[in-house]
């Protein structure tokens, strides 16, 4: 698998907790975006792995092309819908 999966063109808009790890889903495979569920076993990406700094709403990429991941940097508004 060269091209990570596009999982939403648009960011998922996840309520995180302070001090809580979270594992940012990369190849776009898994069944419960944002997060990880292991789909990615096999296919050479990793999810990444980040600590909240605060109890807070964060807007994580969907379409895995963000130059900021796991944030949303407004990437998604260069592909194609559809
Ligand atoms: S959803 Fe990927 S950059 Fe916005």
């Amino acid at each position: 698998m060269k091209e990570s999966r596009i999982a939403q063109i648009g960011p998922f808009k996840v309520n995180v907790e302070a001090g809580k790890t979270y594992a940012w889903c990369r190849c776009g495979l898994s069944k419960n975006q944002p997060f990880c569920s292991g789909a990615h076993e096999g296919t050479g990406f990793k999810p990444v792995v980040f600590k909240a700094e605060a109890t807070e709403t964060l807007y994580l990429c969907g379409c895995k092309r963000s130059g900021n991941k796991p944030h949303c940097d407004g990437t998604h508004n260069t592909l194609k819908k559809g």
